[in-house]
């Protein structure tokens, strides 16, 4: 994440504030007699630009040229006060200011450049992963919009189980990557139309576990990758790969379950025609407790079917726009 969160912002504007009153009141505070203590008087005045440098990494060139300001408004009237009459050491001490001001500048627009690189590389990696989920959409669902349209559905169902925004990026990460592991089920059997025998089932049911090994390289979807590992799980231990039961299940596996089987329900599919949401309120109302988390299912039908309309829509009128809207990063 590059953006600063409200409250990890709130934490950082305190640690800058904090800073410069506690090097600024001590350094006013401390006499420049005798020796000792005129060592430990310079010493905090070089500990100006810690606020400096910290205010130009979080909040960039603004951020450090404010705190710069403060600083200079702290610092410049203890200049005439302390060496009031002693032209040369005010020199010296304005020399400071100047000291304060450029690196101000300097490591604020460094920082600057930094985060804009970083920016850059977490878009080329976002962009290449939906690439790769719309080439996988595209391959077995005949729409590229599966995914996009189940991860927003599920980040919808997030909501209302008021997860912290890690967990909502972790969910938006494995519902848009969920199937990812069907890179290695073969044409034949993920495109057959008629049943699959045992030997086509048992390759069709490795793909949450290969899903887990691609992602588990790649650490900012380590969290995503046991999501997707048991995102085929069912509530009542019948699923795979690990027959898990219940609150085994984690509950961001859970979460998007529903929201896979509502998009399965109201798209149209080469083995159903789609249905509509009232209808497919109802088959999931069935599944309760047995496929589906109760408690996500009774989330899921207090949301109106016009709002889960708008939510298709949305997906469907962003992705005409661009399919680099989904929420991954
Ligand atoms: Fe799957």
């Amino acid at each position: 994440m590059l953006e600063l969160g409200g409250r990890q912002r709130w934490i950082h504007l305190t640690i800058v504030g904090v800073l410069i009153l506690v090097v600024g009141a001590s350094h006013w505070m401390t006499p420049t007699a005798p020796h000792y203590l005129h060592t430990l008087h310079v010493i905090l005045r070089k500990l100006f630009v810690l606020p400096i440098v910290l205010a130009a990494i979080w909040f960039e060139l603004s951020g450090a040229v404010m705190v710069a300001a403060i600083v200079s408004l702290i610092y410049v009237p203890h200049i005439f006060v302390q060496w009031g009459g002693q032209t040369a050491e005010n020199i010296n001490q304005l020399g400071e200011v100047v000291t304060i001001w450029v690196i101000a500048v300097v490591s604020g627009v460094f920082a600057r450049i930094e985060k804009d690189a970083l920016r850059d590389v977490a878009e080329t990696h976002k962009g290449s992963l939906i690439a790769l989920v719309a080439a996988l959409d595209a391959r077995e669902h005949e729409t590229e919009l599966h995914s996009l349209r189940v991860q927003a559905y599920a980040l919808r169902l997030g909501r209302e189980f008021g997860l912290s925004q890690p967990e909502m990026q972790v969910l938006g990460q494995a519902s848009l990557l969920h199937d990812v592991g069907k890179i290695g089920t073969p044409d034949a059997i993920l495109l057959k139309r008629g049943p699959l025998d045992d030997k086509e089932w048992r390759i069709m049911r490795d793909h949450p576990e290969t899903g887990r090994r691609l992602l588990r390289s790649v650490p900012f979807l380590r969290d995503a990758a046991e999501v997707v590992r048991s995102h085929h799980e069912r509530y009542d231990g019948s699923g795979y790969p690990r027959a898990l039961c219940g609150e085994q299940i984690p509950l961001l596996s859970r979460v998007f379950a529903v929201a896979d089987v509502f998009d399965a329900l109201t798209s149209d599919r080469p083995y159903h025609r789609k249905i509509t949401c009232e209808e497919a309120k109802e088959e999931i109302q069935k599944e309760s407790g047995t496929y589906l988390d109760p408690q996500v299912v009774e989330v899921f039908l207090g949301i109106s079917c016009s709002e889960w309309k708008n939510i298709e829509d949305q997906i469907a009128q962003r992705a005409q726009i661009s399919y680099r809207t989904a929420v991954i990063l």
